[in-house]
């Protein structure tokens, strides 16, 4: 019923320093999309939080349709921790073809009863945040390692529904050059990366040892509207709002790959329909900024001037992280929300709510 195979398939871990991949990107091979060939009945897990609730609003938009999916119903399980809320999904919840249900993952009797009426499921579902991770990283394995277990063990009573991990750049460690493509080994660094990092790993073991329809997705660090407000650029921009300091770790020269998450969130629906069965999708930018760039940035955009301020580092920090989206890319998907131009339309949507 679907499947688009990629062009593109590494075969070992080869990050070339400074590689380029505009060569690549002319190659891309426009396709002949199949996608669905009917509509769909989603479970989306962790749907009330940033990423996940940014999905949901946008396949009920049917901003998805060109990919061939389209909800005839949209189902959102969240435990709605601090990190979730309803007011993510306002907009949505009077739709006829919206469900709501306050849960967890690890409620085997409500997820075994909602993946008997579930033609995909996507899991956003998890403890996101690095720090807390370090304070205590308990409740990130039983989210992020046992929910997920769970969803898989129930999974295989139900072995039509297609599931999407969403999983992480995080999981592959820290790289001072070149990029990390799929075929990398794993080497997590913090309680949260590890925790991910297992849940990649029993999603591969549920697809080879059971044959489940199940596939990965690993993004870089997302920005954009209705992120909590613990995550480094809501931080920076309600500091800036209240003209305070911005906080930065250590010498602030910390590198990331970010991506709005609009474009992470086009690419789990490109994955959805288009992804093969086992396999795994690095979703990123290639617009890679240090912590210390991301502040000025935002003082640029916001025009407001608020002094850095260096705070003491996080333990185990990462240096770098940089994907190779190579894979992705040659299946017809890339981003479209450059960086400066989604900071300066999330700083914006922070001071409206400010205001
Ligand atoms: N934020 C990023 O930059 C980023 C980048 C790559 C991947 N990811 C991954 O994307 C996913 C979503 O990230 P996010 O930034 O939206 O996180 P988030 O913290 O904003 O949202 C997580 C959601 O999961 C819910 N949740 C937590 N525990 C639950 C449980 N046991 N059962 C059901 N729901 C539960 C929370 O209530 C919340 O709504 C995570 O899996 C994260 O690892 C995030």
């Amino acid at each position: 019923m679907f499947g688009y195979s990629s062009s593109y398939r590494p075969e070992s871990c080869s990050s070339p320093t400074g590689q380029d991949n505009s060569a690549h990107r002319l190659m891309i091979a426009l396709t002949d999309f199949r996608g669905y060939d009917s509509i769909m009945r989603f479970l989306i897990t962790g749907g009330a939080g940033f990423i996940g609730s940014e999905f949901c609003r946008s396949l009920a938009d049917n901003s998805y349709s060109h990919y061939g999916l389209v909800a005839s119903e949209i189902t959102v399980l969240d435990a709605l921790t601090y990190a979730g809320t309803l007011d993510n999904l306002w907009m949505i919840q009077d739709n006829p073809n919206f469900n709501f249900i306050k849960a967890s993952i690890q409620d085997a009797t409500i997820i075994e009863e909602l993946l008997s009426k579930t033609d995909i499921l996507i899991n956003f579902a998890a403890e996101s945040h690095v720090d807390n991770s370090i304070l205590d990283g308990s409740s990130f394995v039983s989210t992020n390692v046992l929910g997920v277990v769970n969803l898989l063990e129930i999974l295989k009573k139900f072995p039509l529904v297609k599931m999407i991990q969403v999983s992480t750049d995080e999981v592959y460690g820290s790289i001072e050059l070149g990029s990390w493509n799929e075929a990398c080994s794993i080497e997590p660094n913090s309680p949260y990366s590890a925790s991910k990092a297992s849940a990649d790993l029993f999603v591969r073991a549920y697809s080879k040892t059971h044959g489940l329809n199940v596939l990965t997705t690993r993004c870089s660090n997302n920005y954009g509207p209705y992120q909590h407000t613990e995550k480094l650029i809501p931080t920076l921009i309600s500091r800036l709002l209240k003209r305070e300091p911005l906080p930065i770790y250590g010498n602030g020269k910390n590198i990331r790959e970010w991506i709005h998450v609009a474009d992470h969130c086009r690419g789990i629906a490109f994955v959805s329909s288009f992804g093969q069965r086992g396999e795994i999708y690095n979703i990123g930018s290639e617009d890679e900024y240090s912590n210390l760039e991301v502040a000025r940035l935002l003082q640029t955009v916001s025009g407001i001037d608020s002094k850095i301020e260096y705070v003491p580092d996080r333990p185990g920090h990462d240096f770098r992280y940089s994907l190779d989206t190579r894979k992705i890319r040659s299946m017809g998907w890339s981003p479209k929300i450059k960086f400066e131009s989604g900071l300066l339309e999330t700083f914006n949507w922070y001071r409206s709510r400010t205001s």
